[in-house]
């Protein structure tokens, strides 16, 4: 018999990254103290995935501990899967479990990664829910019991959103904000179907049913392990919550240039092995008569060009300079769409959330949406002419078309976000 020490650490799991159906615990036991299938030592297990969170990790288990000893007593796990951190976070937390006897610790040597690193601490859980939550305290503990709520719920899936009510960011700076929102963009090009079901595809805080993953082989890189849960499980319903990023007080963020490079591997990966995603359970409704509305609406701004362009630029009129003129017509062309598209189109979205400011939020990211579209406009139309031969007015209305597609998808999924999601 052996007994093991109670700050042993876990064993690290090896070979594919795949998660089972039963609970680990059930198969070092004899079969006949064997719990009945369907039951699970603990209902809960939350991994934490660190790297150089020395200063972090006590202040850490001790909130999330406390948080879940009201919750759900005994009924839950916490597992710090650590690779091997220069500072030593492992053994910082090993020292903890006689005061947190819900912890566990896992040291990776060999491996490293963040995603890898959850889905490694999955495989070693014994809940039916598994969950992940950032080691730096920059994710807000308490809102694990929202998420833990909406799974009790019926939710397969919950995740924790920086972009829906109740959600933000402490004090990003402008370049960290574009950036984000950039990869978000990159994701719901590459990958719709996928990115474009929640509104904070990168968020690293969630929870999942376990039996929506198990069995599925999982093979994320890098650091967006939700993207890889959204392709590759089995993901019914999904609910969002709504939190703040905290700054981070100790420590620093571990994400390079890398992390994004990695990112786009990760998003063509999933991308080109769709035939073999089984986590899109339906081809996306496409919202005919939306498209139908905002269609009409960039006619409307057909208009509005033209009529500013001949007031401004006419020889009868102003006789500004074309150019100038052609920006102004544009900009109120944006203008004019947007707020019919914000009164008409999206009507049902834009009600719930008033306000100037909001409104004005919208305005911008629809006019910026709209300059990207311009730029793809010109492109395309010069691909076509020049490199296909293709005749220009042909190649104009083919350039307008793909556009007209490009602002509404994008501006549906990010300017007036509807997502999929069941809150
Ligand atoms: N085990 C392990 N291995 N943990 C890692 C690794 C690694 O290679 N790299 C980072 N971590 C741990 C960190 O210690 C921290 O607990 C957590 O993963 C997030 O890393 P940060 O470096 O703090 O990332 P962030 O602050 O930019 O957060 C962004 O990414 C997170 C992870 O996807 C945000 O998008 C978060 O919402 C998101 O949760
Ligand atoms: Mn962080």
């Amino acid at each position: 018999m052996t007994i093991s020490h109670p700050e042993s650490l876990l064993p690290v799991p090896s070979g594919c990254f795949q998660v089972s159906e039963a609970a680990p615990a059930f198969k070092r036991v004899d079969t006949r103290y064997a719990m009945p299938l369907g039951l699970y030592p603990v209902s809960f297990s939350l991994v934490i995935p660190t790297y150089n969170e020395s200063k972090n990790i006590e202040a850490l288990i001790s909130v999330l501990s406390s948080l879940l000893d009201a919750a759900i007593p005994g009924n839950y796990e916490l597992i710090v899967v650590d690779d091997d951190s220069p500072d030593h976070t492992w053994e910082v937390a090993q020292a903890l479990i006689p005061e947190y006897p819900q912890l566990k610790v896992m040291r990776r040597q060999q491996e490293q990664g963040l995603s890898t690193a959850v889905i490694r601490g999955w495989q070693a859980a014994n809940g039916h829910v598994l969950g992940v939550i950032d080691g730096d305290l920059q994710h807000p503990p308490k809102v694990l019991l929202q998420l833990l709520t909406a799974i009790e719920q019926g939710a397969d899936l919950a995740v924790a959103s920086r972009h829906i009510q109740g959600g933000g960011v402490s004090s990003w700076s402008f370049t960290r904000r574009v950036l984000s929102r950039g990869a978000q963009l990159l994701g719901i090009v590459i990958l719709p179907q996928v990115v474009s079901r929640v509104s904070d595809p990168m968020s690293g805080y969630f929870l999942v049913r376990r039996s929506a993953i198990a069995g599925r082989r999982l093979n994320p890189i890098g650091y967006k392990i939700l993207i890889e849960i959204l392709g590759r499980g089995d993901i019914g319903s999904i609910a969002e919550v709504g939190y703040v990023f905290q700054e981070r007080q100790e420590g620093e963020s571990k994400v390079t240039w890398k992390q994004y490079l990695d990112y786009l591997q990760h998003l063509l990966r999933l991308r080109f092995s769709s035939g073999r995603m089984r986590g899109i359970r339906q081809g996306i409704d496409f919202p005919w008569s939306r498209f139908i509305r905002f269609g009409v609406v960039g006619l409307s701004g057909v208009f509005v060009d033209m009529a500013v362009l001949y007031l401004l630029h006419d020889s009868s009129t102003l006789g500004w300079g074309l150019t100038r003129s052609k920006i102004i017509a544009a900009e109120a062309a944006i203008i004019n769409n947007f707020f019919w598209n914000d009164a008409w189109t999206f009507s049902d979205v834009s009600n719930q959330q008033r306000g100037w400011l909001k409104r004005l939020k919208r305005l911008l990211k629809f006019n910026i949406i709209c300059l990207i579209g311009l730029l793809l406009n010109v492109l395309i139309l010069n691909f076509l002419f020049n490199a296909l031969k293709v005749h220009y007015l042909l190649a104009n209305i083919m350039a307008i078309a793909v556009v007209t597609f490009w602002n509404f998808w994008i501006n549906l999924k990010l300017s007036w976000r509807v997502t999929e999601s069941d809150n």
